[in-house]
C-alpha cells in the first residue's frame, strides 16, 4: 500500500515551493496528479481547462524566461501550465451531454434542456475569461493537493506574462493563461510558513461581514 500522506496534514505543512531538486517525477505519479485534476467538479461539466506539460529542459528555460526570470520553473522537472479554452465549450458540449447520457444522468429532455441552459448562459457571458479560470483553478489545484499527497513538493505561480507564455508554448488567443504550477522535490530547506491574516477579516457568518465564531 502506498503511503498517501493525510489531506488534514497536507493542508497544516504544504508550503509554496522556491527551489527544486533535479530529481524526477516518476511517468506513473505524473499521470496520477494529471487525471486527478482532471476529476474536477466544473460547471455544467464543460471542463474548459488546458494543461500544458512542460518537461523539457529548453522548453523550461523559455517558460522560466516569460514568468519573470523564476529559477523555479527551469528547475522543477514538470511545470504545469493550466490554461482556460473561453471557446472550447461550444465544441465540447455535445461530447459532455453525450457522457452524460451514457452515464444515465439524463435523456433526451435532459439534454435538450442542457443545451439550451449552456447557450444561454455561456453563449452570452459578460466574462467568460473569469468563468474559465473559475473552473481551471480548482482542476490545477486539485493537481496541487495530488502531488502533494505523493509526497513531491509544488510551486504555485502567476508571475508571468501571458503573451511570452503563449508563444513559448504555442497557445492560441482564445484560451487564457491562468496559473503555472511546479512539482518536484524541494532543494534546501522549506520555506517558512507565511502567516495567514485573521479570520475575522475573511470569514463571515449569515450575512457578509458579520463575524463567524470559530471554537478553535
Ligand atoms: C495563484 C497563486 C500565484 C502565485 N504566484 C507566485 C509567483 O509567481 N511566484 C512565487 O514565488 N510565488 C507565488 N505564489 C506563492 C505564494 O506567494 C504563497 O502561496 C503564499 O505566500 C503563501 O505561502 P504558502 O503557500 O507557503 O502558505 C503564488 C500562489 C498562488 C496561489
Amino acid at each position: 500500500m502506498r503511503n498517501e500522506k493525510p489531506l488534514s496534514e497536507l493542508v497544516r505543512l504544504r508550503r509554496a515551493t522556491d527551489s527544486f531538486a533535479a530529481e524526477p517525477i516518476s511517468a506513473g505519479d505524473l499521470e496520477e496528479i494529471l487525471r486527478a485534476g482532471l476529476e474536477a467538479p466544473s460547471s455544467y461539466n464543460l471542463q474548459p481547462w488546458r494543461f500544458v506539460v512542460v518537461r523539457d529542459l529548453q522548453q523550461r528555460r523559455k517558460l522560466r524566461a516569460a514568468a519573470m526570470d523564476q529559477q523555479k520553473v527551469e528547475e522543477a522537472p514538470v511545470v504545469i501550465v493550466a490554461c482556460g479554452d473561453t471557446l472550447g465549450w461550444r465544441e465540447d458540449l455535445a461530447e459532455v451531454i453525450r457522457l452524460g447520457q451514457e452515464h444515465g444522468i439524463g435523456g433526451d429532455a435532459w439534454a435538450q434542456r442542457k443545451r439550451k441552459n449552456v447557450t444561454a448562459d455561456l453563449g452570452s457571458h459578460p466574462n467568460i475569461s473569469m468563468w474559465v479560470a473559475k473552473q481551471t483553478m480548482i482542476a490545477a489545484t486539485t493537481m496541487m493537493w495530488m502531488a502533494e499527497a505523493l509526497g513531491y513538493d509544488t510551486g504555485p505561480m502567476e508571475g508571468f506574462d501571458e503573451e511570452e507564455v503563449r508563444m513559448v508554448l504555442g497557445i492560441p488567443r482564445h484560451v487564457r493563461v491562468l496559473f503555472l504550477l511546479a512539482i518536484g522535490r524541494l532543494r534546501g530547506e522549506d520555506g517558512k510558513y507565511p502567516g495567514r491574516v485573521s479570520r475575522a477579516r475573511t470569514v463571515f457568518a449569515e450575512c457578509y461581514g458579520q463575524p463567524f465564531q470559530f471554537v478553535k
